[in-house]
């Protein structure tokens, strides 16, 4: 079985991945000796292994030449399994099918045509990564959402056997199983004259790189969304490894847990499609606890050792991410910026004349999105579902008060009756400051229905004192608008005050 390779071995697997694990920087700071070691170790089994291929039938050969294996960051890669060792299956979904879903195979091109699939609607296969399965959970849940807001083709890709062994046994097989895509997509193209311009592939992890892979192989896939692309033996690789902008028409990428020194993490931190999505910074995830940042590198190499714990709290949230996005469109925009420390100060906000994009399912609305490759956008998120939240900035001019202690807030009611409380400022406050501040409001402007204003005193504040928000100013992320609130007098403290439009 190709996967056997000796280089594949548990034993020897945790003596040579930590320092190929390592982004660039990290890279410097592994122990020397052991990166010399580990390179004279590769060498000397390159020597034994390079110029191997294994042909598949229907598939091709797949050979470990460089770029495959041999290069840095990719060392002690291998050859393939074979698609029926993989157990690759296809499920198609449709609103005929409802959750019973057909198994439908490019090889009995019958099954195809028996089955519910239309070449009348558009396609997207949902492709799963490592150690993770497609007959159910979120890859079934996502066909199945998709289906409620577009009469589609839903296609969830199994490949549960081929991704349950080593993390780098996985890596190897997404190249078949990139192939296995395309030739279904081929079978389509013969069957129905079906065009890949109606193909839109959504892949977590190592299936985002799968999705590159199919894509190298067919040319003018409509779409490929890459949810949190596998950084580990993907980053820094040539674009014919991993996914990249020349995959797809249209390439929008989620990174939700990127591995950016000194945080450890299961994504790539790279750009690798038109545009790239850093949700809170793309690398930790709010909502999530922060094992990941704390662990030394070396717990890190277990950790993708241990299949169980591989899917990650910070990099499922990207498929999460995407799957909210379907529900609130406006609720994931992405501002363009060079850099997270840049949005978080407020550089780049509000978004430009031309607007920004959407991250998720709308991101192909956005009209610039083929102008350039590599292009960044950063958002926060909220630390719970839906993860929606719109970033606004407020003004608050105070009234009632010279200087006093305690701390200032807004509270936002929606129409359902949720409400959310933002702090603006706490210590001491002075009448004649202007208190601002950038947040990402949980409610959606357009379903706001009041604003109050709400202040708590400190030990040190008079217990009869009283304090007002004369006026409340806020800009809207999304479009540079301006909406102002005023209020009447003043109240006492853990009294809300409304806020009318004015
Ligand atoms: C292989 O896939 C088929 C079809 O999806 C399924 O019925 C079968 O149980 C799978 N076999 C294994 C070993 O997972
Ligand atoms: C289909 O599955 C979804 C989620 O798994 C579930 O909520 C729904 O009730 C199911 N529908 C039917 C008709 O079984
Ligand atoms: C192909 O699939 C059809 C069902 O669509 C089945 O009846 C037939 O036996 C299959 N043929 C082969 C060779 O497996
Ligand atoms: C990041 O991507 C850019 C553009 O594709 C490339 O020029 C650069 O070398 C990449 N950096 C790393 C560390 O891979
Ligand atoms: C007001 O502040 C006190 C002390 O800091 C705190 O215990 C209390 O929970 C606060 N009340 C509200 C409504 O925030």
């Amino acid at each position: 079985m190709a996967c056997n390779y000796q280089i594949c071995t548990k034993e020897n697997r945790n003596l040579f991945m930590p320092c190929e694990l390592l982004s660039t920087e990290g890279y410097n700071k592994c122990d020397k000796r052991m990166v010399v070691g580990m390179w004279i170790i590769a060498f000397y089994l390159l020597g034994t292994v390079a110029g191997d291929e294994v042909c598949y039938p229907r598939l091709g050969c797949f050979s470990n030449d460089p770029p495959w294996s041999g290069i840095p960051g990719r060392l002690l890669t291998g050859l393939p399994e074979s698609p029926e060792e993989m157990n690759i299956s296809f499920s198609l979904y449709t609103r005929e099918t409802g959750n019973n879903s057909q198994v439908i195979s490019a090889i009995n091109s019958s099954t195809i045509q028996n089955s519910h699939f239309s070449p009348h609607r558009r396609t997207s296969f949902i492709i799963h990564g490592f150690s993770s399965t497609g007959k159910k959970g979120w890859v079934v849940e996502m066909c199945l959402l998709l289906l409620e807001v577009e009469n589609m083709n839903c296609i969830a890709v199994d490949w549960k056997e081929g991704a349950k062994g080593t993390y780098v046994c996985a890596v190897n097989n997404i190249r078949v199983l990139g192939a296995e895509v395309a030739y279904f997509i081929k079978t389509l193209q013969k069957l129905f004259r079906y065009s890949p311009r109606e193909i839109h592939l959504i892949g977590h992890s190592l299936g985002a790189h799968t999705a590159g892979e199919t894509g190298r192989r067919i040319r003018g896939i409509r779409r490929i969304t890459g949810l949190d692309p596998a950084g580990p033996y993907f980053e820094g690789t040539p674009p014919e490894v991993r996914l990249d902008p020349t995959d797809a028409n249209f390439v929008d990428v989620i990174h939700s847990n990127a591995a950016h020194f000194p945080a450890t993490g299961f994504g790539m931190y790279n750009t690798t499609g038109h545009l790239d999505f850093y949700p809170n910074g793309g690398t930790l995830m709010p909502g999530c606890n922060d094992l990941l940042l704390e662990m030394k590198r070396t717990d890190f190499e277990a950790l993708i050792a241990d299949t169980t714990i591989f899917g990650s709290c910070h990099h499922s949230r990207s498929h999460e991410f995407y799957f909210k996005s379907i529900l609130y469109p406006t609720g994931f925009i992405g501002y363009p910026c060079e850099t997270y420390e840049d949005f978080k100060s407020g550089d780049c906000f509000p978004c430009p004349k031309q607007g920004c994009p959407m991250m998720g399912h709308h991101a192909d609305r956005f009209p610039y999105k083929l102008k350039r490759v590599n292009q960044k956008y950063f958002l926060n998120t909220a630390a719970e579902p839906p993860f929606a939240s719109w970033r606004q900035k407020v003004f608050i001019k105070l009234s009632g008060v010279k200087k006093m202690r305690g701390d200032i807030n807004l509270i936002f009611h929606d129409t359902e009756g949720n409400t959310k409380e933002y702090e603006i400022a706490s210590g001491v406050l002075s009448g004649d400051k202007v208190y601002t501040k950038y947040l990402d409001v949980e409610i959606d402007p357009k379903k706001t229905k009041k604003v109050e204003f709400l202040w708590n005193k400190t030990i040190f504040t008079l217990l009869w004192a009283r304090m007002g928000a004369e006026a409340v100013n806020i800009i809207h992320g999304e479009d540079g608008r301006w909406s102002t609130f005023c209020g009447r007098g003043t109240v006492t403290y853990g009294v809300p005050q409304l806020l009318t439009p004015c």
